[in-house]
């Protein structure tokens, strides 16, 4: 890391609401050009950096969120090609962003700090010398290399409600040298801790896709309104053919439309989302914010003037810049539909760090959300650094506030309290990453705030060794749960919390032995059975009815292991039986969802399974599908069957966390699962269902490229099976006559065999 040798900088004034932002530029002169030149910037704010009028970089939403006051990250940028002989100049715009700007529902602002400043540090390697050019306050007299503040186009800007635009009252040539900036103020020195400065580990946010906008319609108040055909997180280009100068375009963006056509806005509660782009009066103009996203599929236009083509727009897909590593496909047009949906919502809720949603006042890290998703999020893509950057701020804000945040970074002053599935995630979090990358170091990592969490719950246990008191979010989100109070799910919070604890304990006691504290090994293998036969004693019946008889309350009780080998039969067959009376529609909320299927499918009910995964009545996975879903809903019936939107306020159409059930799509439907940490054994067990009649599944392990492919074609199977270098796989075919379990090496394998449905 280099030694940092400048000074935050800013303008001289707190930043009140809608404030223009802050343009910076520092003149210098070059005699000769440098063999190398590194450019590092971060900000207090959102930066864009410049050099001689060039854009540097293709980083968009730099430095992202991170817990700044610990860690704050820098871009490192090679500027060698920008740099000329002679004047040159170095310049940044620096927006509101997440250090500054309003969050959360609350709205509140200045989190951690009260306008935006920047930080640039530009060194020049000339070989026999160097030379390094860094923020500074100005000096009095002002010299003529100074830096300068001054404002431009950027005229409002925040994270939520969007970023006003003036193309007017910008200079194209606001960072070239013969710019006059007599007219811009000093910069000032801000205070700010330089040990907080780290070099970026996670992949940076960028403009990953642009979407083509696909109709125009009209609402009924008269307001042309563009769809994508993709709810996103991004933003809105512009492309406006003879722009008159002065004229005021808005765009408002939304996730969907109300069954009349209007935008339907209310998903994203109090953000404005809306962007506000006023004409210079070129020949023509384009223009996006960089300030801002939002979650939206449409945008409404006003004052556009003259012909409006779909030319005119597209959507811009921003997200953390990570490889995609997972990939499932089937004959089933909505189950595909769905798999994508699970996609996108995803790649909407990984701009920079985990999120429950892009779209409203919220895009907070929830330390439950990415519990429930973790298991597919690895699958799908390579998260790890992006988490092991979020796992760091939640440890840090651990330290912080004494306690397990909910969320991290953290900016909600709630206290917080030890909550299954949401405090948990530190230990499920990273168990799952070892579990992807086979790397033992990020659970040395989170080991003490792991065993810190744990031992505040173990500590709360009754003499029988039940978690009965205090507050939970139990199956957040069950669609049975009282219309305003998603936390009352109708599964008893405390089994969801004793059943998540027995998971947890029984991870710590593996967790411990990985990381060579033995002492600690034996006290969570004995907490985990004090805990298991706990959960036994309350809300177990001898048979195997586990309290409440919600499928919730079995799924978690068959999958994490909870009951006697002689209760588990008779646990499925009840599970199986309260879907049936539901008609295999969905009755468990963020806790259980993503167990039920795998629970029937342990149980022997596949077919249970299936039915749960091709019901297409609300609510169902399918059903958010047939109403043209493009991404998850925070609640399946976020959108009831009349087109309106359930009225609970929990109506995000962009929450990965009930995609958690594509886990089971690909370990079962596909077929492929991990068998040992890292991917050194693989498990390929496609268990076809449902009257698919082909599925595949691929997904890039830490040892190459892994990959299941099954087809039924006038009953006969073909199997096909890609085995990456240094790994092994049992295969058990299915639909074979002797049903065998065959082991193969690397390298790809094909069998072909008459079906035999017994
Ligand atoms: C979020 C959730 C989150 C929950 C917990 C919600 O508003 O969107 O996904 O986990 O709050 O309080």
């Amino acid at each position: 890391m280099p030694t940092w040798q400048g000074q935050f900088i800013s303008h001289s004034r707190a930043c009140a609401e809608s404030d223009p932002a802050p343009y910076f530029r520092r003149p210098f002169f070059v005699e000769d050009r440098p063999r190398r030149a590194t450019l590092y910037v971060t900000a207090l704010g959102i930066v864009d950096p410049y050099l001689n009028g060039s854009r540097i970089g293709d980083q968009v939403l730099a430095p992202g969120w991170t817990s700044y006051r610990e860690r704050l990250m820098v871009s490192e940028y090679d500027v060698t090609e920008l740099i000329h002989t002679g004047h040159n100049v170095l310049g940044a715009i620096v927006g509101e962003g997440w250090a500054v700007g309003a969050l959360t529902w609350s709205k509140v602002n200045h989190h951690y700090a009260d306008r935006p400043a920047l930080y640039m540090q530009l060194e020049l390697d000339h070989t026999d010398r160097a030379h390094t050019i860094v923020t500074e306050p100005s000096t009095a007299p002002w010299k003529l290399s100074d830096w300068r503040v001054g404002t431009q186009g950027v005229r409002a800007n925040g994270l939520y409600d969007g970023e006003t635009f003036d193309a007017r009252l910008e200079s194209p040539t606001w960072c070239d040298p013969d710019f006059d900036d007599r007219e811009w103020g000093p910069a000032i020195h801000y205070h700010w801790d330089l040990d907080t400065l780290r070099l970026a580990t996670a992949p940076p946010i960028r403009r990953i896709e642009h979407l083509p906008a696909v109709a125009v319609t009209t609402s009924p108040a008269g307001h042309r309104i563009i769809d994508f055909g993709q709810n996103i997180a991004g933003w809105t280009h512009l492309s406006i053919d003879t722009p008159r100068r002065g004229q005021d375009i808005l765009i408002r963006h939304a996730e969907a439309l109300t069954p009349e056509g209007s935008l339907e806005r209310e998903t994203n509660r109090t953000a404005q989302a809306t962007d506000r782009y006023i004409c210079a009066g070129a020949d023509h103009e384009e223009w996006e914010p960089r300030f801002t996203f939002h979650g939206f599929r449409y945008i409404e236009v006003e004052g556009w003037k003259g012909a409006l083509d779909l030319s005119n727009f597209s959507a811009v897909v921003v997200h953390s810049d990570m490889a995609r590593h997972g990939w499932f496909e089937s004959s089933h047009a909505l189950l595909d539909q769905f798999h994508s949906n699970v996609v996108w919502s995803m790649r909407s809720n990984f701009v920079g760090i985990p999120t429950d949603c892009p779209q409203r006042d919220e895009r907070l890290g929830w330390t439950g959300d990415l519990n429930a998703f973790i298991p597919t999020a690895t699958y799908l893509y390579d998260v790890q650094a992006v988490v092991e950057s979020w796992l760091t701020d939640l440890m840090i804000e651990r330290e912080r506030v004494g306690n397990m945040p909910r969320s991290a970074p953290l900016v909600d002053p709630r206290p917080s309290q030890p909550t299954a599935l949401w405090g948990d995630a530190i230990v499920n979090v990273p168990w799952t990453l070892y579990q992807e990358s086979g790397q033992v170091d990020v659970l040395r990592r989170c080991w003490a705030a792991m065993r810190s969490y744990v031992d505040e719950v173990e500590s709360s246990l009754d003499e029988s060794g039940l978690w009965n008191t205090g507050f939970q979010y139990g199956d957040w989100c069950d669609p049975d749960a009282p219309p305003r109070e998603p936390g009352q799910g109708k599964t008893d919070k405390y089994l969801v919390a004793q059943a998540f604890y027995a998971r947890t304990t029984a991870q710590m006691a593996s967790i411990a032995t990985l990381v060579g504290d033995t002492d600690a090994a034996r006290h969570y293998t004995d907490l985990a059975a004090r805990v298991r036969a706990a959960f036994q004693g309350a809300y177990v019946d001898p048979r195997g009815v586990v309290a409440g008889e919600t499928s919730t309350g079995y799924a978690l009780a068959i999958c994490f292991d909870l009951l006697e080998p002689e209760q588990v039969e008779y646990a499925g067959k009840r599970l199986n039986s309260v879907m049936a009376g539901r008609q295999f529609t969905i009755s468990s909320g963020f806790a259980g969802t993503p167990f039920i299927a795998d629970a029937l499918t342990k149980t022997g009910h596949l077919d249970g399974a299936y039915a749960l995964l091709m019901q297409t009545q609300c609510p169902s996975f399918l059903y958010p599908v047939t109403m043209g879903a493009t991404t998850i809903w925070e609640r399946w019936d976020a959108i009831l069957p009349d087109g309106r939107l359930h009225r609970t306020g929990m109506t995000s159409l962009n929450h990965y966390a009930l995609g958690a059930v594509a886990d089971w799509i690909h370990r079962v439907v596909g077929g492929l699962s991990s068998a040992a940490p890292g991917w050194s054994r693989i498990l390929v067990a496609p268990q076809p269902g449902g009257g698919l009649t082909h599925a595949s599944t691929s997904h890039i392990t830490p040892l190459g490229l892994a990959g299941v492919s099954w087809a039924v074609e006038e009953d006969e199977m073909r199997i096909r099976v890609i085995v990456p270098p240094g790994a092994s796989a049992d295969v058990r075919l299915p639909w074979h006559a002797e049903s065998p379990t065959i082991a193969v090496g690397p390298g790809e394998h094909e069998w072909a065999y008459p079906v035999c449905r017994q």
